[in-house]
Parts: C-alpha cells; sequence; structure tokens
C-alpha cells in the first residue's frame, strides 16, 4: 500500500506571488483559513464576515472562545464597515501610525459577528504594513479576522515553517512571505473610553503614542479589578516547552544569577538554553533585533529539547517594553536580583 506521509497534512505551503495570493483570497472567500505574513508576526485569516470561518479559527488554535480576533483591513472604508464610530483621536492615529502595527480597540458594528470580538461591544481593527497582507486583504474583498498563526499558548510564529510547526492539517493553505520584521505583536489600543490605553504593548511604542496624541497614553493593568481590560491578558502565552526562568535587575547582577542558574541546572543533567547571548546588549541600542528574534529563539530551545530556558531581562522602554511582556508571560519564574 502507498503511504503518503506528507508534513504538510495536506495544508497548501503557497509562496506569496499574485497567483498564490488570488489562490488564498479564494479559499478566504469560500469560508476556509489561510495563515498569512505581516509585519508582526503570521496571522490566521478567515472572513471576519463568516461566522463558520471564524469558529474553524478558534478549533484550529485551539482558542478560548472568550478571546476576540483583531480584524484586519487594507483601506478605511473597511473601517467603517466593522465600527460603528470612529473616534477623532482613532483618524489621527491611522493617519500617522497606519499601515503599520498598531490595533485600535473601537466600538463594534452589527456587520462584526458576535465570535469575531467574542461577545464584547468593541472590535480591534489594525492594518497591517506587510505587502503580502494588504494584497491578500484587498483581493479578498472583505477584512480579515486574524489571531497570531499559532496554537494557543505557543510563541507566535514569525515564519511559514513556524506556522507549519503547530498547524500543519488542521488550516487550508499558508502564504509564505519569508520571516517577520518585527518579531512581535501589534499594539492594542483601547479608544473607547476618555483616556487611551494600552492593552497589550507591541510594534508601536507607547512613546510614539505618546508624542503622536499629545497627551499620556496609559498602560492597562489587571491588578485590582476582578475583569481583565483586554481577555487576552489572563492566559498564559507564548510558553515553550520547557519552564522559562527570567531573571531581571541590573546586568552585572542578573548574570551573575544566570551563571549560578546555569551551573547548577548543568549539574543536575538538565539541558540548559540561554537566552541570553543575543539579549547581551549594554544599551538596549539592539532592542529591534532582539525582538524580531524572540520567538523564534523560544521555539528553537523547544527543538534543542531544552530541560530548562534561561533569560536574561532587558530594559522595559520602547520596544523593550512588549519584548519584556512576552518574556514575563512566558516565564514560569520571574526573579528580580
Ligand atoms: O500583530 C498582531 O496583532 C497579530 C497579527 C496577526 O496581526 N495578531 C495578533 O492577534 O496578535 P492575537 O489574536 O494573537 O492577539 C489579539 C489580542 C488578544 O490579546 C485579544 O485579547 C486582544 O488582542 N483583543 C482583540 N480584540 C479585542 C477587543 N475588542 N477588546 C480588547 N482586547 C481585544
Ligand atoms: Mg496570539
Amino acid at each position: 500500500m502507498e503511504k503518503t506521509l506528507s508534513p504538510l497534512k495536506g495544508t497548501l505551503w503557497l509562496r506569496s506571488d499574485f497567483p498564490a495570493i488570488r489562490k488564498a483570497a479564494e479559499i478566504i472567500r469560500a469560508g476556509g483559513l489561510v495563515a498569512f505574513p505581516t509585519e508582526t508576526v503570521y496571522g490566521l485569516g478567515a472572513s471576519a464576515s463568516d461566522p463558520a470561518a471564524v469558529a474553524r479559527i478558534f478549533s484550529a488554535k485551539g482558542r478560548p472562545s472568550d478571546n476576540p480576533l483583531i480584524v484586519h483591513v487594507s483601506d478605511r472604508e473597511q473601517v467603517y464597515r466593522v465600527a460603528s464610530s470612529v473616534p477623532e483621536r482613532a483618524h489621527f492615529l491611522m493617519e500617522r501610525f497606519w499601515p503599520g502595527p498598531l490595533s485600535l480597540v473601537l466600538p463594534r458594528s452589527s456587520a462584526v459577528p458576535d465570535l469575531v470580538s467574542a461577545g464584547l461591544p468593541t472590535v480591534a481593527v489594525r492594518m497591517p504594513s506587510h505587502p503580502v497582507a494588504l494584497e491578500l486583504i484587498r483581493t479578498a474583498g472583505v477584512p480579515i479576522a486574524a489571531p497570531s498563526a499559532n496554537r494557543s499558548g505557543r510563541p507566535s510564529p514569525t515564519s511559514a515553517r513556524c506556522v507549519l510547526e503547530d498547524l500543519a492539517g488542521r488550516i487550508d493553505a499558508v502564504l509564505d512571505g519569508g520571516t517577520c520584521r518585527i518579531g512581535v505583536e501589534s499594539t492594542v489600543l483601547d479608544l473607547t473610553g476618555p483616556r487611551a490605553v494600552i492593552l497589550r504593548p507591541g510594534g508601536i511604542t507607547r512613546e510614539a503614542l505618546t508624542s503622536a496624541l499629545g497627551e499620556p497614553v496609559f498602560q492597562a493593568s489587571w491588578k485590582g479589578v476582578s475583569i481583565p481590560p483586554s481577555p487576552g491578558m489572563k492566559y498564559r502565552h507564548y510558553a515553550p516547552r520547557a519552564p522559562l526562568i527570567l531573571v531581571t535587575g541590573p546586568p552585572s547582577r542578573r548574570r551573575r544569577l544566570l551563571h549560578i542558574l546555569a551551573n547548577f541546572y548543568e549539574r543536575r543533567g538538565l539541558k540548559v538554553c540561554l537566552l541570553a547571548d543575543f539579549l547581551n546588549q549594554q544599551g538596549d541600542d539592539d532592542v529591534e533585533n532582539i525582538s524580531r528574534h524572540l520567538f523564534r529563539s523560544l521555539r528553537r530551545c523547544d527543538a534543542l529539547k531544552a530541560g530548562v530556558i534561561l533569560a536574561e531581562g532587558i530594559a522595559s522602554r520602547g520596544l523593550g517594553v512588549a519584548v519584556m511582556n512576552r518574556l514575563g508571560k512566558a516565564a514560569f519564574r520571574v526573579i528580580r536580583v
């Protein structure tokens, strides 16, 4: 009997040329699932107006149904289809940061199925800057709902190969657009209240938002309130298989502790993976590089069958806030020295 053991398990691996994008757009229009590159991470897309297709996203990822999806658009007109109103601030930020890694939480219009927003009265909207993502949305002619294209809880994928590691056989196709430039997800900014509030730090920094708006931009915290400002906040995310210990504090002290811990675990026969060589810069001027490689490094620790992962923290400013947020969520334990 002939065996057909394909690692793709029926998922199409498409080059991102025009015919492939047309094919991917047809799949989306027909209610299928296509993973596609964005400048942040790969997204897992379905037509945002098709509840059955959106439901397939949740089951392919194993995603809790109370965690809403971001709707991706290719033009401003689509924003008016998915949002019931667009505040002045949103216009300004779209002008300044779109296309790019900024998702705006706005009041939701009735055109967006409940499932996309997990029943919330709001919707997160973003216009990605990756040319393949924009072309796919344009060709499909519909806004595309897309979470990151990983199995729920795993590090987000920054290449088509990482997508297939998690989702081969569970989705119809992946458009291969190479590796993602930014490497961490978009900033999610809530504009539905009187103040602009960051629900998830990401590719656009708080400093950039504050200076563009000329007013303070707040960072949401889940401490002391029973309902998280964003459902995504309550889940453990980005976790590699081995426990990750994150060490923060002044560089010389945190490095000393990393050495001690590495020796300790090695003596106990555990394979230690150190995420410190590339986090080893002095002035954090390399933070863009760190961000670009962060998720791939976490996945690499899995491939190397790490017994424990030791990660060195970096300064929580600029893009470093998003990096530390992801490391913090991936961590089994955080030690401050
Ligand atoms: O860069 C990105 O944002 C990537 C690419 C594919 O665009 N997408 C992404 O989606 O990271 P996802 O689903 O992995 O994360 C979306 C986050 C979640 O934490 C979710 O809770 C939050 O955004 N979110 C979505 N809609 C929301 C809403 N209406 N209100 C509050 N939070 C929302
Ligand atoms: Mg995600």
